[in-house]
């Protein structure tokens, strides 16, 4: 039986990269999919790895982000969704698989090297290094079988099919399903600023990435200020035009018709005209977004009975498999 799995980490309000390369996915298989095992996670765990915020913005985190998937779509009633580090499974899952495996594979990880390039030699924390391997607890420790995240996650989810690979190996056993990879039509969204990097929370300026809780007029002024270059009409080419593309590939992801497609239908505007369509259609897509996650953000109680309520059914499903692998383990 198929069991899906994600994670999310709390960054506050998610943004357009978020939702076209995971959220948006999940929602369409969740609806599409009423009967099957649907596990999503605020990875909290996660996220102290790389920032470490006071508590009360670490809280506030964790509800703009609950609040933002619940506003884009994600029905408790129909995925469980939990906040990771009140299921204390994953962390006693990771410590096992992190006895399977070797830091040198871990320093080799894209995601590892770029983040840890902040800290100065001997300086970089425990947390980052095992952060794929917390991961990997994240999926295994709910059997999952499919995983929906964005491109840039590949790495990682390469590295947990090797994990659980090496589990059933080492111990003999058919145990861990390999997890799959499922990725998005739009599975990446570059920066507006420079799409050279991906649309992240982490880039220091409001104006490389689009929010789902933007005003009209904060997506007016980032799309009008959105990297594009000297060529005035529409093309799709990352290689030459990667400023262009990654607008294309937003209005295209807002519109669920392929770049081609945009292409053909922007014949005779410039980049200014395309810019106001792209403007148009931003605001036709998150108005409503933004105005739930604002009623949502206004009853925080409810935000926190629903990742209690989660966690709790996460728990149950984690307490019993995490059971089995101390069995498989000898531990018990
Ligand atoms: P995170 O929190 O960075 O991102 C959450 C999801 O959004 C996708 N995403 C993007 N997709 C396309 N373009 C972008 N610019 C973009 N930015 C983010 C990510 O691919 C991801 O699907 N390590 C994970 C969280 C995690 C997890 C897990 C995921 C923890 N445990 C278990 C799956 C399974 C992360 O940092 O995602």
């Amino acid at each position: 039986n198929e069991v899906f799995f994600s994670g999310i980490q709390p960054t506050g309000v998610p943004h357009i990269g978020n939702y076209f390369g995971f959220i948006k996915t999940w929602i369409n298989h969740q609806n599409a999919n009423p009967d099957g095992t649907k596990i999503l996670s605020v990875v909290d765990l996660h996220a102290i790895t790389t920032a470490l915020p006071n508590a009360s913005v670490m809280r506030d985190n964790i509800v703009k982000m609950t609040a933002g998937l619940l506003a884009c779509g994600v029905d408790p009633a129909k995925t469980v969704l939990f906040q990771q580090s009140q299921v204390p499974e994953h962390a006693e899952l990771c410590w096992i698989l992190g006895s399977l495996q070797t830091i040198t594979q871990l320093q080799r990880l894209p995601q590892y090297k770029d983040k840890s390039k902040k800290y100065s030699k001997g300086q970089v924390p425990l947390g980052l290094v095992s952060y794929p391997v917390l991961q990997s607890a994240d999926v295994l420790l709910y059997k999952g079988t499919h995983v929906p995240v964005g491109e840039d996650q590949s790495q990682h989810m390469n590295l947990l099919a090797d994990i659980a690979h090496v589990f059933n190996l080492r111990y003999g056993v058919d145990f861990f399903p390999i997890p799959k990879m499922v990725t998005s039509p739009a599975p990446r969204i570059k920066s507006l600023k420079d799409p050279n990097q991906k649309m992240s929370k982490s880039h220091p300026s409001e104006f490389s990435r689009l929010d789902i809780d933007n005003t009209n007029d904060e997506l007016e002024a980032k799309i009008r200020r959105a990297l594009s270059d000297t060529n005035p009409s529409i093309t799709y080419d990352w290689e030459t035009r990667p400023g262009v593309s990654n607008l294309i590939s937003i209005y295209s992801a807002f519109t669920d018709k392929s770049p081609e497609e945009v292409v053909a239908e922007s014949k005779g505007l410039d980049t200014l005209g395309f810019k106001k369509a792209l403007i148009d259609t931003a605001i036709a897509h998150i108005a409503p977004i933004r105005t739930r996650f604002e009623q949502l953000c206004n009853d925080e109680g409810y935000i926190w009975q629903v990742l209690a309520e989660g966690s709790e059914k996460a728990r149950a499903v984690a307490v019993d498999n995490l059971s089995q692998v101390k069995q498989v383990v000898g531990f018990k």
